[in-house]
């Protein structure tokens, strides 16, 4: 199986490219609408044909790159069943494996950043998208956010799975790339040791953080699988312009 994680600076995201050495079709975990060209270049590179691109939820600080993928090579667009989002070609369910070439996820149901957020198992690795991040969790006071419900997402779904499962999240902002379960387990200060529900749900009050500048923009956009509104300020452009650089992360 040929791996790599790239990182989109803009909104800190790290996509995910699978692919398969004996079909030569890739999927493309989260890809970023700003950080596609980079992404078709890395797939060029590694001759890979890209089938489909696979989203863990509804985001709220980019736009996902799956329809404008899908416009210049022709991937497919999973995404969760339970989003109904009309776009989508390959609506994911939890026990329903998901397969491209020899690549086999396992998708998971883990609400609670959003009602309809998966994480992806694969083999000893699991993409947790904004589920669990390293040292850390996604926020849960928007888009149907539940505190509770993403404290049994993560402490008995996802801790749940082998210790030595790698952790593969959806954001970093400190330059980690990964976790492992058993290191959440044990230093996740949100969500780790013997954290209890009561203050799982205080922690999550007292972030104090600030409203969301792109979600406005963003959660439109990805109920279409990636529409770059017409009315972006100035100020917000760069989340839908190709950046720079040609290989990031
Ligand atoms: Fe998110």
């Amino acid at each position: 199986m040929i791996f790599r994680q790239l990182f989109e600076p803009l909104s800190s995201t790290y996509t995910y490219l699978l692919g398969c050495e004996e079909t030569g079709l890739a999927v493309l975990i989260d890809p970023v609408v700003s950080a596609m060209e980079r992404d078709l270049l890395e797939l060029k590179h590694l001759g890979l044909t890209l089938a489909y691109t696979l989203d863990t939820h509804i985001h709220a600080d980019h736009i996902t790159a799956a329809r404008h993928l899908k416009e210049a090579v022709g991937s497919k667009i999973a995404s969760p069943a339970c989003d109904r989002l009309p776009c989508t070609e390959v609506g994911i369910e939890e026990g329903k494996p998901f397969q491209v070439g020899s690549v086999t996820f396992q998708p998971l149901h883990t609400p609670g950043h959003t009602d309809g957020h998966f994480a992806y198992l694969l083999n000893d690795r699991v993409f947790t998208g904004d589920a669990l991040l390293i040292e850390g969790c996604g926020r849960t006071d928007f888009q149907n956010g539940d505190t509770d419900a993403l404290y049994y997402s993560v402490r008995e779904k996802l801790f749940s799975l082998a210790d030595d499962v790698l952790v593969y999240p959806g954001h970093d902002y400190k330059d980690r790339r990964v976790s492992s379960i058993a290191q959440e387990k044990k230093r996740n200060p949100r969500l780790g040791g013997d954290r209890t529900l009561e203050e799982f749900r205080d922690i999550m009050a007292n972030l104090n953080l600030p409203y969301p500048k792109f979600v406005d923009y963003a959660v439109p956009g990805n109920r279409q699988c990636g529409v770059c509104p017409p009315n972006l300020p100035e100020n917000m452009a760069n989340y839908c312009r190709q950046m720079t650089e040609s290989r990031q992360g």
